[in-house]
């Protein structure tokens, strides 16, 4: 899973509250443009990724392929509506495509 803007990690918390952090849930990566020292580590495989994503480098920076992205009140920020869906179209190109069929 991808928390893209993840922040302290809210999102993602309770994404695995619900569907369950056991199995499959063991790679989290939350990409955030500031480093959250408070952030709880949910799963073992978590991974914090400083990046910004205005930069075309932020998707390798990340990895993947992911079977799952999440982002909450954080791509807005980028304002600029290129820059926004430049975003939307990197985080498609980040999932596994068996998971999105
Ligand atoms: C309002 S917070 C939301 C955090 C979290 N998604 C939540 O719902 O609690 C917006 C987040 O987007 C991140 N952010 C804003 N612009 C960013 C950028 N250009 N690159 C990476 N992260 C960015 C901020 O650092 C912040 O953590």
């Amino acid at each position: 899973m991808l928390d893209v803007g993840a922040g302290y990690g809210v999102v993602s918390e309770e994404v695995l509250q619900a569907f369950g952090s056991s199995d499959h849930s063991t790679g989290l990566f939350r990409a955030d443009a500031r480093p959250r020292r408070h952030a709880l580590p949910v799963v073992p495989k978590l991974r914090y990724v400083l990046c910004n994503l205005v930069d075309p480098s932020w998707p390798k920076q990340v990895g993947g392929p992911f079977d799952l992205a999440v982002s909450a009140i954080a791509i807005h920020n980028l304002r600029d509506p290129e820059k926004i869906f430049a975003c939307y179209h990197a985080i498609h190109d980040l999932l596994n495509p068996a998971a999105t069929s």
